[in-house]
């Protein structure tokens, strides 16, 4: 089974994928938690310069080819491997991230995105996508102290540092997304609390095992 964890900076989403991680572990599965883009040697080196305020003046397309070579690299290495071998992957960010950001937030064809999506994913589709949905003005206020606190204001804020403006029409490119596909997505409020949230994912996760 493959699932994935999409939304705004701030949803939740590490918290969150720890705890359905630790839920299916007490329910007898093997997990490969990962995230896109760093979740492999190449990713890391990627991540590195797409997170870094430091990457000055990098063009949207080149941006946009740095996270389809992270997703092609980190399919063929990890993702398509551990799912062969039976486990559920739970991946931070995949596809429709590159949708939300670099289509509806940067502007880019969101038609070709999807194209261009399906070379890098090499065919793999998320069985369960869950949108962690909030108001990006309460994300990045949290998204801004989680750094912070872990002394990576710096080095992780090209996005949060982007306008209001653009991760509202991120958070709404995400809600397109789900509503075209309701199958795969599940849309979860990530406004209450943590265990409200993770009682609201462990629901629709249990029900798809
Ligand atoms: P990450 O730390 O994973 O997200 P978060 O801040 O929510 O914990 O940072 C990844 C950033 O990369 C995030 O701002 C979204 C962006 N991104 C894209 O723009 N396109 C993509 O295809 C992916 C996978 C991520």
């Amino acid at each position: 089974m493959f699932v994935t964890f999409e939304g705004v900076e701030g949803s939740g989403k590490s918290t969150q994928m720890a705890r359905l991680r630790a839920a299916l572990e007490a329910a007898g599965r093997t997990v490969c938690l990962t995230r896109q883009p760093g979740g492999c040697a190449l990713g890391q080196t990627l991540r590195g310069i797409l997170l870094s305020q430091k990457t000055a003046g990098l063009d949207d397309r080149a941006e946009l080819f740095l996270y389809l070579a992270d997703r092609a690299q980190h399919v063929a290495e990890v993702i398509r491997p551990a799912l062969a071998a039976g486990a559920v992957v739970v991946c931070d960010r995949y596809t429709d991230s590159t949708v939300a950001y670099q289509g509806y937030g940067r502007g880019l064809d969101t038609t070709l995105l999807q194209t261009l999506n399906a070379v890098a994913a090499a065919g793999f589709v998320p069985d369960l996508t869950l949108l962690l949905d909030l108001d990006p003005a309460v994300g990045l206020t949290r998204a801004t102290s989680r750094n912070a606190a872990a002394g990576t204001a710096e080095a992780e804020g090209r996005f949060e540092a982007e306008r209001l403006e653009f991760h509202e029409r991120v958070r709404q490119g995400y809600r397109a997304l789900a509503a075209a596909e309701p199958t795969r997505f599940a849309v979860i409020d990530a406004a209450p609390g943590p265990d409200a949230v993770a009682e609201a994912i462990w629901r629709v996760v249990a029900a798809r095992l």
